[in-house]
C-alpha cells in the first residue's frame, strides 16, 4: 500500500486538494437543509417574503458553490489518480528494465502485462472512488448526524436504531462479498494467464488441431468466473433493499413522532423537513462507505500485486568498481554449479570445468534440456553461478561492467526476436552507430543479403512485430547479423541455424572463419555438421561435460558423440532437425 502510494508523486496536491473540495462540498450541502428550515419557518409560516428572497439567494449561492466544490473534487480525482496509473506504469516499466532473466523467470511474462494493465487500471478507478467518497461519506454521516442532534435529540436516538441495523446487514454482506472477490481475483490470474498463453502461442494451437480443447479449457475457466461473479454481485444486491428497509423506518420515525413533537409545539415544520434530507444523507452516505469497502478490498489484491514487481530488487548487480574492457576471448568455467532456483532444485550445470582459448571455434553438443543453453547463458551473465566461477578474458564476469560485458560477448538467444521498424533499425540494435555499409557487411557474414536484397525495399523493409513477416530461417539470420554488429570479442550462437538448411549453415561457418578469425565462437547446435569443423567440440549430458575434443577424437572415444553420429548419417544428414 505505501509502496503504491508513494508512486503518486507530484499528484500529491491534487488528492489533498480533491479531498478539501470535497469536504467543502459536504459543508455546502449539509448547509442546505438548514437554510430550507429557516425559509419555511421564518419566510413561509410568518408570510415574510423578504426572509424568503434573501434565503433563497442564499441557497442557491450555497447549490452553486457546491456544484464548483463537486466538479473541481472530481476533476482533482480524475487527475491524481490518472497521475497516479501514470506513475506507476513508469515506475513498474523502468524497474522492469533492470530485471535480471531469474527476476522475469518468477514473474512470468503475462504476469507482468497484467500487472501493467489491469491491475493498474483496477488501482486507478479504486483510487478515484476513495479519495472522493472515503472523504465525503463520513464527513457527511458525522454532520448529518450532528444536525439531526441538534434539530431533536429525541428522534436522533431512534435514527441510531437504523443506522445498527444497517451497519450490520451491510457488515455481514460485505464480509462475504469480499472472501468471494478475492477468489475472484485469484480466478482471473488464472484466466489472463491461459488467455494470454493461448493467443500469444495460436499457431501451435492450430498446428496440433487444440481449439476444440483449448476453448473447452477457456469455457470452464470463464463460467466459473460468472458463477463467482453472480454470488457476489448477488448479495451485494441485498444492500439496496437493506438500505430502504431502514430508511422507510427512519422516515416514518421521523413521520410519527415529528407530528407529536409539531402538534406539541416543540418542533417546526422546517426543522421536520430538514430532518427528513438529513436521514437521506445519513442513510445515503453509509450505504455509500459501504461500496467503498468493496472497492478497497477489491483493489486490494491489485496494489498487492503492483507493489511486488515494484520491491522487487534485481538479483544481479553491477560491481563497486566494474572493469570496462574484456580483455581478450578466453573462457574458462572453473567447477561451476548452477541451478535456476538458487540452491534448491535439481542442478541445470553441474561441476563444469573448461577452459577455451581466444579465437577458438567450440561447437556445443546434446540433447534438449542437457543445460547448453544454461552453460552460454552464464558466460553473458544473464544469471549468476551458483558455485564455481566464469571468466572471461581471464576476469570473473562478476568484476565486470555488465553492459560492457555483454557488449563484447554477444549472444544470439535461442528463443529471439525482432522488434517492429525496418531491417536496419534491427539490425543497429547491436551497435547503434553502425553505418548501412557495416550493416550490408554483416548481413553479408550471416549470409541474410541474399533474401534481404529480394525485398522490394532492401534494409528499409519493415519487420512486423515480433518478426511476424520473415520466415523462421530468415528471422535466424537477421539475429546472427546483429550479434555480428557488436564486433564481439566472444560470439555466442545458441541453435541459431536450425531453420537455415545445411548449405546456408555451411555458408555462414566459412564466412565467420574468414572475417572475424580473432573472435572465440561457440556454436550450439543440433546437427553433427554444424559443429564437425570446430576446433573442439563439448558433448553435455545431463548439466555435466561428457566429452570435449575434435571431431575425430570424440568419434573415437565418446558413446553419445557416435550415437548422435551415427543416427544423423544414417537419418539422412538434414531431416534430423529438432522440434524445438
Ligand atoms: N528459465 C528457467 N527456469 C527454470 N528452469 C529452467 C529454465 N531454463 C531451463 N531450465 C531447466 O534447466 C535445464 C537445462 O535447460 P537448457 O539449458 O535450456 O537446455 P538445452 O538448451 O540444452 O536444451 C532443463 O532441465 C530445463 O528444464
Ligand atoms: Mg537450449
Amino acid at each position: 500500500m505505501k509502496t503504491v502510494l508513494h508512486q503518486l508523486g507530484r499528484y500529491r496536491r491534487d488528492t489533498l486538494l480533491c479531498v478539501a473540495m470535497a469536504a467543502l462540498e459536504v459543508v455546502m450541502e449539509i448547509l442546505l437543509p438548514f437554510i430550507t428550515a429557516i425559509i419555511i419557518d421564518k419566510g413561509l409560516e410568518a408570510a415574510n417574503l423578504s426572509v424568503v428572497y434573501r434565503y433563497g439567494i442564499l441557497m442557491v449561492v450555497l447549490a452553486a458553490l457546491s456544484l464548483v466544490f463537486g466538479a473541481l473534487a472530481g476533476k482533482c480525482a480524475a487527475s491524481a489518480s490518472a497521475g497516479l496509473a501514470a506513475n506507476l506504469r513508469e515506475a513498474i516499466y523502468n524497474n522492469i528494465q533492470t530485471f535480471s532473466f531469474s527476476n522475469i523467470d518468477k514473474f512470468s511474462v503475462p504476469g507482468l502485462v497484467t500487472r501493467m494493465t489491469t491491475d493498474i487500471t483496477n488501482v486507478q478507478n479504486a483510487f478515484m472512488m476513495i479519495i472522493r467518497i472515503a472523504v465525503r461519506s463520513p464527513l457527511m454521516l458525522v454532520f448529518s448526524y450532528i444536525m439531526c442532534l441538534i434539530i431533536s435529540p429525541k428522534l436522533s436516538l431512534t435514527f441510531l436504531i437504523a443506522v445498527v441495523f444497517l451497519v450490520a446487514v451491510l457488515g455481514c454482506i460485505m464480509a462475504v462479498t469480499m472472501k468471494i472477490f478475492n477468489e475472484v481475483f485469484r480466478k482471473y490470474d488464472d484466466l489472463n494467464a491461459s488467455v494470454q498463453e493461448n493467443v500469444s502461442a495460436i499457431r501451435v494451437v492450430k498446428a496440433f488441431v487444440r481449439e476444440d480443447y483449448e476453448n473447452e479449457k477457456f469455457s470452464k475457466a470463464s463460467s466459473n468466473l460468472y458463477r463467482l461473479f453472480v454470488k457476489a454481485e448477488g448479495l451485494l444486491a441485498f444492500n439496496s433493499p437493506a438500505m430502504m428497509l431502514a430508511v422507510y423506518f427512519c422516515i416514518i420515525m421521523v413521520s410519527w413522532m415529528g407530528a407529536h413533537f409539531i402538534v406539541g409545539g416543540t418542533m417546526t415544520s422546517g426543522e421536520l423537513t430538514s430532518l427528513f434530507s438529513y436521514v437521506m444523507s445519513l442513510m445515503m452516505s453509509l450505504m455509500m462507505l459501504s461500496m467503498v469497502v468493496v472497492m478497497i478490498s477489491m483493489s486490494m489484491a491489485s496494489v498487492r500485486r503492483i507493489s511486488e514487481v515494484l520491491n522487487e530488487t534485481p538479483d544481479l548487480a553491477d560491481p563497486a568498481d566494474p572493469v570496462e574492457k574484456v580483455a581478450d576471448g578466453s573462457i574458462d568455467f572453473e567447477h561451476v554449479s548452477f541451478s535456476y532456483k538458487h540452491g534448491s532444485g535439481k542442478n541445470a550445470l553441474t561441476d563444469i570445468d573448461l577452459h577455451i582459448k581466444s579465437g577458438e571455434t567450440i561447437g556445443v553438443i546434446g540433447g534438449t534440456g542437457s543445460g547448453k543453453s544454461s552453460l552460454v547463458n552464464l558466460i553473458c551473465r544473464l544469471y549468476d553461478v551458483d558455485s564455481g566461477a566464469v571468466k572471461v578474458g581471464g576476469l570473473d564476469v562478476r568484476q565486470y561492467d555488465m553492459e560492457a560485458l555483454r557488449n563484447q560477448v554477444s549472444v544470439v538467444l535461442q528463443k529471439n526476436t525482432l522488434f517492429s521498424g525496418t531491417i536496419l533499425e534491427n539490425l543497429r540494435w547491436g551497435n547503434p552507430d553502425a553505418t548501412e555499409a557495416e550493416c550490408v557487411e554483416a548481413c553479408k557474414a550471416a549470409c541474410a543479403d541474399e533474401f534481404i536484397d529480394r525485398f522490394p525495399d532492401g534494409y528499409h523493409t519493415r519487420i512486423e512485430r515480433g518478426g511476424a513477416n520473415v520466415s523462421g530461417g530468415q528471422k535466424q539470420r537477421l539475429c546472427i547479423a546483429r550479434a555480428l554488429l557488436k564486433k564481439p570479442k566472444v560470439l555466442i550462437l545458441d541453435d541459431s541455424t536450425s531453420a537455415v538448411d545445411t548449405a546456408t549453415d555451411a555458408r555462414i561457418r566459412a564466412a565467420f572463419a574468414q572475417k572475424i578469425p580473432g573472435t572465440t565462437k561457440i556454436i550450439i547446435a543440433q546437427r553433427i555438421s554444424s559443429v564437425e569443423g570446430a576446433d573442439r567440440i563439448l558433448v553435455l549430458d545431463n548439466g555435466r561435460i561428457d566429452g570435449f575434443d575434435t571431431h575425430e577424437h570424440l568419434l573415437e572415444s565418446n558413446a553419445i558423440y557416435r550415437e548422435i553420429y551415427d543416427s544423423q548419417i544414417k537419418g539422412g544428414g538434414d531431416f534430423d532437425q529438432s522440434a524445438s
